[in-house]
């Protein structure tokens, strides 16, 4: 990795001077929350439903940050500029940790303060395999009963996602009692019988702030929409099917653990709500000037 400028509990410093402690929480229990934010034009998109996600979680797991929200949002623009990645295409990432102290499950004493990590790297959109659609494997949901929490520990997510890289597709979808709750790094939505759906806001999936973007896009342009699961035996009768992420939009995906959905290629639902996405993300830019 280039040497990039981070944030480190209270200071910017180069990527490769910043140092955590062994005994961070972090490291031992995979103790803490996250976010990755998208930059674009050295502006966060949709700053304040990450904010919101971020609060929730740092308030479920009791975790106090000296740093309060308006904090974070301005250290993330001010480490963009640091970054020289004030136009174009970026993503911030951020950690808290409930901080270093030695190892106990329970809590460290009252006062010892979070680890608070961001950093900001350039992002290049991948518009390739959006023209093409990408192909999911399915895996089982083997997670905890709080998925909705943005917690560092995602050791279930890694096993999928590596499980789709040995198959050499994009994704793994996440499927618990039949049903596809959301991909290791995405949320994922079906077409069937004209009806958009997708898993219900819960504890047992992560409430992705595309995910909202593209559902409240979708009730704006008077597209039937439901928040009801897709099931296993569904995946014959999809229309189109994508995926929705920070880092990845609205992914059209055109082949389901090997089998084609709908025509083979990206869906034109899919499509229109992606271009309702870019639209957002880039304002007035139109996707010819992209
Ligand atoms: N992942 N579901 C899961 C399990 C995720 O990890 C993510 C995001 C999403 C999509 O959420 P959003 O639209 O807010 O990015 C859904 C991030 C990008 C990551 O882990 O890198």
């Amino acid at each position: 990795m280039s040497d990039s400028v981070v944030y480190l509990n209270g200071e910017f410093l180069p990527r490769s001077e910043a140092r955590l402690s062994v005994d961070d929480r972090g490291f031992f229990f995979g103790d803490g929350v996250y976010e990755v934010t998208r930059a674009v034009d050295g502006k966060l998109f949709e700053s304040g439903r990450h904010m919101t996600r971020l609060a929730r979680g740092l308030r479920e797991l009791r975790l106090e940050p000296t740093q309060s929200l308006d904090d974070i949002e301005a250290l993330s623009l001010e480490l963009l500029g640091h970054n020289d990645i004030t136009s174009g295409e970026g993503t911030v990432y951020l950690q808290i940790t409930r901080g270093a102290a030695p190892r106990t499950h329970h809590f460290p004493p009252a006062g010892t303060p979070c680890t608070v990590f961001l950093s900001a790297q350039r992002f290049s959109v991948p518009h390739d395999k959006r023209a093409t659609g990408v192909a999911v494997i399915t895996y089982p949901d083997i997670r905890w009963s709080r998925c909705d929490i943005k917690t560092v520990n995602l050791l279930a997510a890694v096993m999928a996602k590596q499980q789709a890289v040995d198959h050499g597709v994009f994704e793994a979808l996440f499927v618990r009692e039949s049903a596809v709750t959301e991909g290791s790094h995405t949320n994922v939505f079906g077409v069937i019988d004209g009806e958009l759906r997708t898993y219900p806001a819960s504890n047992l999936i992560l409430g992705g702030v595309t995910r909202d973007v593209v559902l409240e896009l979708a009730r704006a342009l008077g597209l039937p929409v439901s928040e009801t699961p897709f099931h296993i035996h569904h995946v014959k009768d999809l229309q189109e099917c994508f995926l929705t992420g920070t880092t990845t939009d609205v992914m059209p995906v055109v082949q389901f653990d090997g089998a084609p959905v709908g025509s083979g290629k990206p869906g034109k639902m899919t499509m229109v709500l992606y271009e309702a996405l870019a639209a957002r993300l880039y304002g007035a830019v139109t996707a010819a000037s992209r």
